[in-house]
């Protein structure tokens, strides 16, 4: 699968996963300059919840960046209709398998307040670190804080 593919497949499933309100999707401009760093990992995963080999199989993707030895984990999506079928949380698991192998120890990620993808992170053994006051703006122009989640990844 080449980039571009990887990229085809992403876009699809953020265009329809993202509710606009909250402008957590990222554009494929914001999705492929970050792939212009090599740092940056991304995952997608098929209907059945293993690793998509075909751009078309994807119905969810993760995106992750290296830094140093913590991997954040930047955004995580399932298309709508195969939501609930823990398809989410083994994907996070992929990824920090994955971030493991890359020589990560921690991993982390930034969500806005009231996301109840909080009860995914926690499911996937992820803790409440820190947050960031007023940090992201709603489509109306509302202050949502941002939390920040840990978890180390060695055993
Ligand atoms: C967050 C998201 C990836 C979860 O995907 P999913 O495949 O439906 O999640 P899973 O089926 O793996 O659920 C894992 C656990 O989290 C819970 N959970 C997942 N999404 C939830 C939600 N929106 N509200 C409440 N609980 C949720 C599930 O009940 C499940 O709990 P359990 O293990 O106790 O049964 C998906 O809802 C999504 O794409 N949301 C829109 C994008 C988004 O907000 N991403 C996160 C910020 S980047």
């Amino acid at each position: 699968m080449t980039q571009e593919d990887t990229i085809d497949a992403i876009m699809r499933v953020m265009n329809r996963a993202f509710d606009p309100y909250w402008r957590e999707a990222w554009n494929r401009r914001q999705v492929s300059d970050s792939f212009a760093l090599p740092t940056t990992h991304a995952l997608l995963i098929d209907a059945e919840g293993n690793i998509a080999r075909q751009p078309a199989d994807a119905v969810g993707f993760v995106m992750s960046r290296l830094v140093l030895d913590e991997e954040e984990l930047l955004l995580v999506a399932i298309a709508p209709e195969y939501r609930g079928r823990q398809l989410g949380k083994r994907l996070i698991e992929y990824s920090a398998t994955a971030a493991r192998d890359r020589g990560a120890t921690q991993m982390f990620l930034e969500m806005r307040a009231n996301n109840p993808a909080e009860r995914i992170y926690r499911a996937a053994g992820f803790a409440r670190i820190g947050m960031r006051k007023d940090y992201y703006r709603t489509a109306d122009g509302q202050k949502l804080d941002a939390i920040t989640f840990g978890r180390k990844l060695t055993n």
